[in-house]
């Protein structure tokens, strides 16, 4: 730990014996952290690991320091921390949290009472929190003493919050770390030496040291709604124009209309973030070439859907006629196919090197390939369906959904500069594959239940929940997926969904849902760029809004079951801090 500059005032001392998976001695603890450090030094991790990276980094180290495997959880928070302390030291301080559980107090003694944001300090002096609250406080920190997760996590995605100094019980820390990692979030944590939710204590010279990490750099952290925002704002009308230039005729008209209309805005999104990510100044404001690679993908993307709406002849797309249902099938092929010389003419318009130009478009090229082929693939079946395996319908997923997002990404990469390491492309294809997979299996599962714009069912499509189905079925089971395949009158949606809950095809859909999405992560492992890393983490969060927030601490999780604050959704998360989080 670095030299104290500002001395730690002395608070009245209790004496518990340490957890018996926490070492004992701060002479032991001490040897613990400085093997630690030297192991990380050597091994160089790139945050933020997931869980079982972390515990197989935590095993070898207890190997190596020939510990108490008991300590391993310990140890592993340890390990976390020091791949953390660079990023938490540039981080300044009013954009940082401290975290302390209401457990430090003396229970029998305390004064203070409880709002919904946690313990309101009496500073009677009693306990650590004080001193530890008032420290934080003048350096700028927010802080809280409270376990509420669902808090932390809304300061987290409103971008507020961009690192944690958090003190807690070891389980409470495990029960934490999968949505630290998943938000990509800095933060380091001190263990309590004890965790039996009362009357605990910590070593205090540690919390301390924490608080006052410091580094001249002080590097921001993308705040990924604003830039979403931003991307979403270039997709105006007036905004399109500017970069593309006013739209001449009707066709061009009904093109730039379409692409304004509606959708989700990812690719675009991912170009930009990846830019953002690894580009030497962050804080400067956006070229206008990312813009057009930006619209270029989405150009790319809107004109795929044009085609695939005619191709399954879908009749309504964003809650409106699909293009060819307004202007006819000729007007709406040829508008997609406009669309598609629209990305190639933006990409060629972008004042980069002939070198970045050539990979970009050859990059666009193949991506458009390979989703031509994906999607021939499933057309081709369509045409004469038989028994498919989920594998066969996860291959079609990866060729026809992934490539755009590997488009994006690489265009950003490549515009950053950064392709030339070829290990980043490598990934980013990796990822991408992962990432698409998944997202097209997801878009499969939001069908189920639902009378939507478009039924896989009706359009007979090859989606995975049919392929699982049909490998499960038996019978008359197996019968009915037959006579639908042959599209033989009588079958109907409700009976054919139905079939799919009891061969439980929609579980197995899930779970192949989350071990793409584990996939995108493991993905990542050996990225070295820290940036480019923790961006990627945290979009799988925010592509398949996993917000959902459990409590970390049981025994705060009870008392409070009765006004708990919600878990934060995405519409209202200023709440916490409007409503006074920081007490200011
Ligand atoms: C639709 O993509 C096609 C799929 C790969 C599921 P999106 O659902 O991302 O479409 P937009 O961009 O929001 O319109
Ligand atoms: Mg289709």
């Amino acid at each position: 730990m670095s030299s104290l500059t500002i001395p730690r005032p002395v608070p009245v001392q209790r004496f518990r014996l340490p957890k018996k998976n926490i070492p004992q001695t701060p002479i032991e603890r001490t040897h613990i952290l400085k093997s630690i450090r030297n192991y990380v030094a050597e091994y160089n991790p790139v945050p933020p690991l997931p869980l079982e990276e972390l515990k197989v980094h935590a095993d070898r180290v207890v190997e190596m320091l020939r510990c108490d495997p008991i300590y391993r959880d310990y140890i592993g928070v340890l390990i976390n921390n020091e791949l953390w302390r660079e990023t938490l030291a540039a981080v300044p301080f009013e954009r940082r949290l401290l975290l302390l559980p209401k457990c430090l107090r003396v229970e029998s003694k305390c004064p203070a009472p409880f709002d919904e944001f946690g313990l309101l300090c009496k500073q009677c002096g009693l306990c650590t929190i004080q001193d530890l609250q008032t420290e934080a406080e003048r350096l700028g920190y927010a802080v809280l003493v409270a376990e509420g997760s669902a808090i932390v996590m809304s300061l987290i995605q409103t971008g507020k919050i961009e690192a944690i100094v958090g003190v807690s019980c070891l389980s409470v820390l495990e029960r934490a770390f999968p949505y630290m990692e998943a938000a990509a979030i800095p933060g380091v944590a001190v263990p309590l030496l004890q965790d039996d939710c009362i009357d605990t204590t910590v070593d205090l010279d540690w919390v301390w040291d924490y608080i006052h990490l410091t580094s001249d750099d002080r590097t921001r952290r993308l705040d990924l709604s604003a830039l979403r925002d931003e991307v979403d704002f270039w997709f105006t009308p007036a905004s399109l124009d500017l970069v593309m230039g006013g739209a001449e005729g009707e066709t061009e008209k009904i093109a730039r209309d379409w692409l304004a209309r509606a959708g989700k805005r990812w690719r675009p999104f991912l170009a930009v973030a990846v830019f953002q990510a690894l580009r030497e100044s962050p804080g400067a404001a956006l070229p206008e070439d990312i813009r057009k690679l930006a619209v270029a993908v989405e150009c790319f993307h809107k004109a795929s859907l044009i085609h695939d709406d005619i191709e399954d002849n879908d009749a309504m797309r964003y809650g409106e006629k699909t293009l060819h249902e307004e202007h006819g099938v000729a007007v709406a092929l040829n508008v997609g196919d406009l669309l598609i010389g629209e990305g190639y003419r933006l990409i060629g318009a972008c004042r980069i090197s002939a070198e970045q130009k050539a990979e970009m478009l050859g990059i666009a090229a193949n991506g458009q390939r390979q989703l031509c082929r994906g999607q021939g693939a499933e057309l081709c079946w369509m045409k004469s369906p038989t028994a498919l395996t989920a594998l066969q319908v996860l291959e079609i997923f990866r060729s026809k959904t992934a490539p755009a997002f590997e488009v994006a990404l690489r265009l950003g990469a490549i515009y950053a500069g950064l392709e030339a390491h070829e290990e980043v492309a490598d990934v980013l294809a990796a990822y991408s594959e992962a990432l698409g997979i998944a997202y097209q299996i997801r878009d499969d599962l939001s069908d189920l239940g639902k009378k939507g714009e478009t039924n896989d069912i009706e359009g007979l499509r090859p989606s995975l929940l049919l392929a699982v189905a049909s490998e499960r079925a038996q019978g008359d089971q197996k019968a009915m997926l037959d006579a639908l395949w042959r599209r033989q009158p009588g079958i109907n949606a409700e009976q054919v969904e139905a079939l799919y809950l009891q061969l439980k095809a929609d579980e197995r859909a899930k779970l192949l849902l989350e071990t793409y999405k584990e996939e995108a992560i493991r993905s990542l492992r050996d990225l070295e760029n820290a940036s480019l890393k923790g961006l990627l983490r945290r979009v799988i969060g925010k592509v398949f809004n996993d917000t959902e927030i459990k409590g970390w601490c049981k025994e705060f999780e009870q008392k409070n079951a009765a006004n708990r604050v919600p878990a934060p959704a995405e519409a209202h998360l200023e709440s916490p801090l409007e409503s006074g989080m920081l007490r200011a």
